[in-house]
């Protein structure tokens, strides 16, 4: 079946804003009666929820590299062939906080394992199902992490969900790196996005980006 409806990916580093960017753009995608789902990784379904426990729980410091990826692309080969490709498929746009090229910048760059031994597992779990559009919010590891740790204090919910939040900065910067890398080799798919500054200004910059896409869309609903 022809894919018309697109599949947009939220990445970035730790606290930098693609939850709270993600909520705004779909929002706002639905007032202008565009029809689209909010999804994340990991996560997703009921089995990846399940799997996101285990990734993000602070007690799991002793997960090697490869659980890590590897539980990440469980937790992806679900939410492809369960929620993102059925949605596409039915003309629904799917916006996405993290996919692939999380596990690229984390479990590549960030814990040394080789990244086409990660695009390669990227693969099998996706079916090749790439992002139309990647929106890299970027932000310094330091702004990232202040922001992250800012609202876990808030939500308390350090101990649940705070695993990478408590790795070094130099973890961070590699990450960083790892995601600015990917963004100059596929210069079609990513788009940078400046993450500094208010929420509202960062939004306004995210939907310059977005909404012209789906200016002449016909579609309805949601
Ligand atoms: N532009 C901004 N300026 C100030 N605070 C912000 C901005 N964007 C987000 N925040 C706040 O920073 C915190 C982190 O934002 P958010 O949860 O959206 O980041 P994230 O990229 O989804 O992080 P994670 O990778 O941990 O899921 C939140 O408390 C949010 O309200
Ligand atoms: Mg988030």
């Amino acid at each position: 079946m022809k894919q018309t409806a697109k599949f947009i990916t939220f990445e970035g580093i730790e606290g930098c804003g693609k939850t709270t960017q993600a909520k705004l753009l779909i929002d706002a995608l639905h007032q202008r009666s565009v029809s689209a789902i909010l999804t994340r990784e990991p996560g997703g379904t009921r089995i990846g929820d399940q799997i996101r426990k285990i990734l993000l729980h602070s007690e799991n410091t002793d997960m090697t590299p490869m659980a890590e990826l590897l539980l990440y692309e469980a937790s992806r080969a679900q939410h492809v062939r369960e929620l993102i490709l059925p949605n596409l498929q039915n003309g629904i746009n799917v916006l996405c906080d993290r996919y692939g090229d999380a596990s690229i910048a984390y479990q590549g760059a960030g814990r040394n394992i080789a990244p086409d031994i990660v695009k390669e597992a990227n693969a099998l779990a996706t079916g090749g199902l790439q992002p139309d559009l990647t929106l890299l919010i970027d932000v310094t590891p330091e702004q990232g992490l202040a922001r992250a740790r800012a609202r876990n204090l808030t939500f308390n919910f350090a101990v649940e969900e705070g695993r990478f939040e408590e790795e070094d900065i130099r973890f961070h910067r590699a990450v960083r790196e790892g995601y600015l890398a990917l963004a100059q080799s596929e210069p079609a798919r990513f788009c940078l996005i400046d993450g500094s500054g208010d929420v509202e200004e960062v939004q306004r910059r995210i939907q310059a980006v977005v909404l012209p896409l789906f200016e002449n869309a016909e579609q309805k609903g949601s």
